[in-house]
């Protein structure tokens, strides 16, 4: 495997369809004060970004997901939930970096509904639908991909690469 030389998705050009997701954002939640809860540990770049970006209030949290080790064929998911404010009854963004096969956010979104949000919503940075076997789709997608796999800006290949400020493909 090695990381391709060009960017595949700029610095820039992430800044760029940030704001513009944060503009949706901004306009989905004003008359509210969401929590956003960010998906530890790749979408923590995109988080940063994004809420710096927002004009809303807000109360974060984060949660993390870990499939569970050689059983990635059936989706389990072992979840670390940590947010100060109470979900319950709250509106709550869901900040993901990628939805591939959707296993991940399904089981978050699982475990989320189980605390009573108010409503659920979810942003995520970058979308594989070809991917797809749980039915979940975003509310905000930043760029829709086709079936690569890609590192950089908190994306990881074996912890690497998350560091990247930009996003780039690991070719085989
Ligand atoms: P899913 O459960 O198959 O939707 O996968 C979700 C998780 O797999 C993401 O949150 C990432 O951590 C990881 N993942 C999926 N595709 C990629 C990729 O192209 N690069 C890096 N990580 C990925
Ligand atoms: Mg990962």
């Amino acid at each position: 495997m090695q990381l391709s030389k060009e960017p595949f998705i700029t610095a820039d050009d992430l800044g760029a369809r940030i704001r513009e997701l944060a503009t949706g954002i901004d306009a989905a939640f004003s008359q509210t004060t969401p929590v956003l809860l960010t998906v530890l540990k790749g979408a923590k770049p995109f988080a940063e970004s994004l809420t710096k970006k927002l004009t809303i209030t807000f109360d974060t949290g984060t949660i993390q997901a870990r499939s569970y080790e050689g059983t990635e064929s059936t989706g389990n998911v072992e979840i670390d939930f940590n947010s100060k404010a109470t979900v319950a009854g709250r509106h709550v963004l869901l900040i993901e970096d990628i939805l591939d096969t959707g296993r991940t956010a399904a089981a978050l979104i699982e475990h989320i509904q189980a605390h009573n949000p108010a409503s659920l919503k979810i942003v995520s940075l970058l979308d594989k639908p070809s991917r797809r076997i749980e039915a979940v789709n975003a509310d905000w997608v930043g760029f829709t991909i086709e079936d690569l796999f890609v590192v950089g800006f908190g994306m990881d290949y074996n912890q690497n690469f998350r560091d990247l400020d930009d996003i780039r493909i690991l070719e085989p």
